[in-house]
């Protein structure tokens, strides 16, 4: 007979529980830190009795912190960051073998997708936890009736944190997030280690492509795409940066890439990735110089750093070519070829990042919301930092599982570095 969570959830198919939940134990494997903290929290309890919904890429890695969340006593449940990000399996099993309700289907479509998100605001959470906050948008346009219950929230990327942001600067904010992405034990390995690799994985997947000796252009040299660009050269690839900001071109620059504005790298690009939280960064006069066979496609959190409706102006027709490969030919019969509709192409083609750099991330989010639970009467309607000693354990506890020993400070060099009358 079905359980009231297999009743009340929207997965693809249950029967895909069992290969699920193999992946979530190998990708157990590869977070300790995360590990560590369930052991604790199933003693503790930190989260008893609180309702979280969950809005994450419903992943291997997010499975794992689903479970830490519930085994703390919190009543989980968990609906898709993306439409395509999904993967299947995990949904079932964490409906099937974890009690937790999810929502969310690989390929769903815009209504569905926020369905889903309606449905994990129906739990009534007392804690958001976001990757792209719209968890905390639809509540504060729609769903305000939540408001009362709420005591805080937590959010995962760059782009959900600079939504927050202006939301606190306009005084329209009204609880408390923690900006999960700004702690160093997030961006600095998840965002260039993760989303360097598993961005470069989704492109080989999906094209099947040599990246060696290839032109790739990458739009964008923040965290993400400074990852991206050293996966592209280790691969052999011949790589083109463009940026808006002075200070990252040079650093682009001088770390040996070639940098220049995206008008004058459309003519020469093979692999076009854009990841800068923008939108519109490649548009109708650049698709108009780009070679025949170019490929397109993005790891920014939205589909709209591609101007996709402009290419498709610019088609006579379109066709899919392989899973994830849309090959659109132009009017004068060049073929473009664009990357799981223009969505995050490490999460579409390929598992996103590796369990590894997603156990410092998830630890954060788990320690977080112990945080919030435990320190929410304190806190304004801000966004918050994660604790510096939060972060700092995270990473010692990392360091341990890697079996990494470093020196530590004598207490000469601590009363060294502590005074301003020494070094004279
Ligand atoms: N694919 C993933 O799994 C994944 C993981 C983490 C973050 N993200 C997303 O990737 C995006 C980038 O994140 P980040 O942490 O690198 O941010 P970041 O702020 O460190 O870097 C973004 C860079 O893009 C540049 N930029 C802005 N507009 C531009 C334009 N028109 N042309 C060229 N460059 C431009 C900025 O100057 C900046 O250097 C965000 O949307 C973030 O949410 C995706």
């Amino acid at each position: 007979m079905a359980t009231s969570c297999e009743v009340n959830c929207d997965v693809k198919d249950l029967t895909l529980a069992n290969k699920g939940k193999n992946r979530i134990e190998w990708a157990a494997r590869s977070m300790p830190v995360l590990g560590l903290i369930r052991e604790r929290f199933i003693k503790e309890q930190p989260l008893k009795g609180l309702r979280l919904s969950a809005c994450l890429h419903v992943t291997t890695e997010t499975a794992n912190l689903a479970i830490a969340l519930r085994d703390g006593g919190a009543q989980v449940v968990l609906c898709a960051s993306n439409p395509l990000s999904t993967q299947d399996d995990v949904a079932a099993s964490l409906v099937k073998d974890c009690g937790i309700p999810v929502y969310a289907i690989k390929g769903e479509d815009n209504q569905t997708y926020y369905q889903h998100i309606t449905a994990a605001l129906d739990h009534k959470p007392q804690i958001t936890m976001d990757d792209g906050a719209d968890l905390v948008s639809t509540i504060h346009s729609t769903r305000r009736d939540l408001l009362d219950n709420i005591i805080g929230g937590t959010e995962e990327t760059t782009t959900g944190v600079i939504r927050l942001r202006s939301m606190a600067k306009e005084g329209v904010l009204e609880f408390p997030v923690i900006s999960v992405n700004d702690a160093d034990t997030k961006h600095l390995f998840d965002n260039r280690y993760g989303t360097g690799q598993s961005t470069m994985d989704g492109i080989v997947r999906a094209t099947n492509l040599l990246v060696a000796g290839l032109y790739v252009v990458i739009a964008g040299y923040g965290w993400c795409g400074r990852g991206i660009a050293s996966r592209a050269r280790g691969m052999g690839a011949k790589v083109i940066v463009t940026e808006i900001d002075p200070t990252k071109a040079i650093e682009a620059a001088m770390d040996g890439f070639q940098v220049m504005t995206m008008k004058e790298a459309a003519p020469l690009g093979d692999i076009y990735i854009t990841v800068t939280g923008n939108k519109n960064v490649i548009t109708k006069e650049h698709f108009e110089l780009m070679k025949d066979g170019a490929v397109v496609c993005n790891s920014g959190h939205f589909n709209v750093e591609i101007d996709i409706p402009a290419l498709e102006s610019l088609s006579i027709s379109h066709r899919e070519v392989r899973d994830f490969v849309e090959e659109y030919t132009l009017h004068d019969k060049r073929k473009i070829h664009l990357l799981g509709e223009g969505r995050l192409i490490n999460l579409a083609a390929a598992e996103g990042h590796p369990a590894s750099v997603m156990d410092m991330s998830f630890a954060n989010q788990a320690l977080s919301a112990e945080y919030m639970a435990k320190f929410c009467k304190t806190l304004e309607k801000k966004v918050y930092a994660v604790p510096v000693a939060i972060d700092k354990e995270i990473a010692r506890l990392k360091l341990d599982s890697m079996g990494i020993c470093i020196d530590r400070l004598t207490p000469e060099q601590e009363a060294y570095l502590a005074s301003w009358s020494e070094g004279t």
